[in-house]
């Protein structure tokens, strides 16, 4: 008897009212969720209607079909929602026995699919007052807002600025006429010789953290490529095939690729207080230090910011058209018409659910951590102390992602599933509540603080790595590690219940910091040259330039993949070589791209920054910062 209850135990339980996984045919059964009516065609008509809508599959009797859609729907980790239907139809077409113009667009179009899921499904669509139509007519005007021509304006300056500059560099030169720093900033071919010079270091301390500009730019290449996968998921030609993508391990380094941006609080860390600590050689660190190093740096990161955000908030939605146009890319200007003050002022990963520049999250948690490890280092007078309180930080870094884990009941980590992806991560409590935030990202921050202070301490006070040789192969072992820890994310997206709450906060206690340390060590093993295979990786001097474009390409490389997502007029077939031949592309478009954006916007800009806020003490200061 006892058995039995088990037996009826083990098997209630797996049917529990989730469907892991269904066979090709019963997966035909479902409706597909994507549909894309031709769009040029639709729009040639003189009166043609084309509308992207969403709308829920409904039924008014039970249906065994829809039951079985819902239960699918229901393992949220790898299936989409397949009781909400994604179609971008062309109504004066697909619609046109139920639509006319003075009809009302909701009803027609409901009841046009009404017609069609009954037949096809005995099923009925439902579009609800949240679901938005977005629609294309023949024929519609353009009108150009103030705003619009204010940023056309600045942009124009800008090249103007830099012809006259360019100009003015070449008299200057040849003719010996006076010199005009600000106009000098300007000067293209000046600032193209910058881009391709060595990196100079002040001493030969500070030489050897040269591999930092490898670190930069390979794992930008990464942060982009992981990113491409975005815009794919709203219009999927394979959806069955991208949901099987899920239990292909190799392609969870795209899925599970978030970690890689704690390099970047690392590092940033690691520099942060290696500067300041060379700048205290000889400069006392006063408290004025503190807001002429946050002005100086908000000063450094905003310019060429604010002109891609104004870009996008303005003219991006000229540039291209198309079934996916105003879904991928007019979402995009609305939100950052709304919200770009949260950004000007870097305080945008504490906003939730705007769809506006969502990657520039890590800038603004960098400058609010820079701002708090600059409060430490230039309050905090006595070492001792320093290193207490940057210790104090990494306790707390370490804590605060578990104890948001654990009371607001979230993902052990960033589950990249089918549809968060949708709407980039936008109502996604994981991504809102610990990835993005500043303080949630503290450890990382803190480890790369305590290694800027350790590295500056062992440089000038010997340190024998010779010593440390004889682990190298644990030293080779940290970057498989940290791949390692990347794909055990994996765990998540099994045929299983969701974690329960216990794992999940001890994952999301372990695994970042664990990731972090293998980072700081290797970057330790390279400054005090352990050996010489990723050191030699790391170093090579091809990556100058590339470091030099990093931030710019950060920028703007959600740019190339919206409007590229933007402009599709078919469903997308998802495949690896898709991916790989597409990430290739976008990594292609976005440096190239970065080159004049770094030569006419962010290098001068900076420059010009440079020369009015230089004594010489704070042209130190703003290194520094
Ligand atoms: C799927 O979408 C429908 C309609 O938006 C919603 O009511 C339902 O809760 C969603 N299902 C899951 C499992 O999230
Ligand atoms: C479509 O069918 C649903 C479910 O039966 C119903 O609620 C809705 O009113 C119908 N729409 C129209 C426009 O008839």
């Amino acid at each position: 008897m006892g058995v039995l209850v088990l037996l009826f135990l083990c098997v209630f339980h797996g049917t529990s009212g989730v469907i892991y996984r269904l066979n090709e045919e019963e997966y035909k059964r479902m409706p597909p969720i994507f549909r894309m009516d031709p769009y040029n065609s639709c729009l040639q008509h003189p009166s043609g209607l084309y509308c992207s809508v969403d709308m829920t599959l409904v039924s008014d009797e039970p249906s065994e079909l829809l039951t079985m859609i819902q239960e699918y729907s229901a393992h949220t980790a790898k299936h989409f929602n397949h009781t909400r239907l994604r179609y971008y139809v062309c109504v004066t077409d697909t619609c046109n026995t139920f639509y006319s113009d003075d009809a009302d667009l909701t009803a027609s179009v409901e009841r046009c699919f009404n017609d069609t899921l009954w037949s096809e499904y005995r099923l009925k669509s439902k579009i609800s007052d949240s679901d938005v139509i977005l629609c294309d007519r023949q024929g519609e005007s353009v009108v150009i807002s103030n705003g619009e021509l204010l940023v056309a304006f600045v942009i124009t300056s800008l090249i103007v600025l830099n012809a006259t500059g360019t100009l003015y560099g070449a008299l200057y030169v040849s003719k010996k006429i006076p010199e005009n720093k600000f106009l000098l900033s300007f000067s293209v071919p000046d600032n193209w010789k910058q881009l391709v010079t060595p990196t100079s270091y002040k001493n030969q301390f500070a030489a050897r953290l040269r591999g930092l500009n490898g670190w930069r730019s390979i794992f930008m290449m990464f942060v982009i490529m992981a990113h491409v996968i975005l815009p794919t998921v709203v219009s999927l030609e394979n959806v069955h095939h991208y949901e099987q993508m899920y239990d292909n391990l190799g392609y969870h380094i795209f899925f599970n690729g978030g970690l890689i941006i704690q390099i970047f609080f690392a590092i940033s860390g690691l520099l942060l207080v290696y500067n300041l600590l060379s700048y205290s050689e000889h400069n006392e660190l006063t408290w004025m230090c503190l807001p002429r190093g946050v002005i100086l740096r908000w000063l450094r990161i905003t310019p060429p910011y604010a002109i891609v955000l104004a870009f996008t908030a303005t003219w991006l939605r000229y540039v291209g058209s198309g079934p996916l146009w105003k879904k991928v890319v007019e979402t995009e200007v609305n939100a950052c018409q709304q919200d770009w003050w949260y950004h000007i002022l870097m305080i945008n990963n504490y906003i939730d659910h705007s769809e506006c520049m969502p990657q520039t999250w890590y800038l603004a948690a960098d400058m609010q951590l820079h701002i708090l490890g600059m409060i430490v280092f230039i309050m905090i007078k006595s070492d001792r102390n320093k290193k207490l309180a940057m210790y104090m930080m990494l306790f707390m870094g370490l804590m605060l992602p578990p104890l948001h884990t654990y009371l607001q009941d979230l993902n052990g980590t960033l589950l990249v599933s089918p549809e968060v992806l949708t709407t980039v991560f936008k109502s996604d409590p994981t991504f809102n509540n610990v990835y993005k935030r500043g303080h949630t990202n503290m450890a990382s921050f803190a480890m790369g603080m305590l290694t800027g202070y350790y590295i500056y301490y062992w440089q000038r006070h010997g340190f024998d790595i010779n010593k440390y040789k004889k682990y190298r192969i644990i030293y080779w072992m940290l970057i498989p590690l940290d791949i390692v820890i990347i794909l055990l994310a994996t765990l998540f997206y099994q045929d299983r219940p969701t974690a329960s709450i216990l794992v999940r906060t001890a994952y999301a206690a372990v695994m970042k910091p664990l990731f972090s340390i293998a980072v700081v060590l290797l970057l330790i093993g390279m400054i005090f040259k352990l050996e010489n295979i990723y050191r030699g990786m790391f170093e090579w001097s091809g990556w100058n330039p590339v470091a030099r474009l990093s931030y710019c390409a950060y920028l703007i490389h959600m740019l190339p993949i919206r409007w590229l997502g933007g402009l599709k007029t078919e469903l997308t077939y998802v495949s690896f070589s898709q991916m790989i031949n597409n990430s290739f592309m976008i990594q292609c478009i976005t440096l190239i791209a970065a080159v004049p954006f770094w030569l006419l916007v962010e290098r001068p800009i900076t420059r010009v920054i440079n020369h009015y806020t230089s004594s010489n003490k704070n042209k130190v200061a703003a290194k520094a910062a």
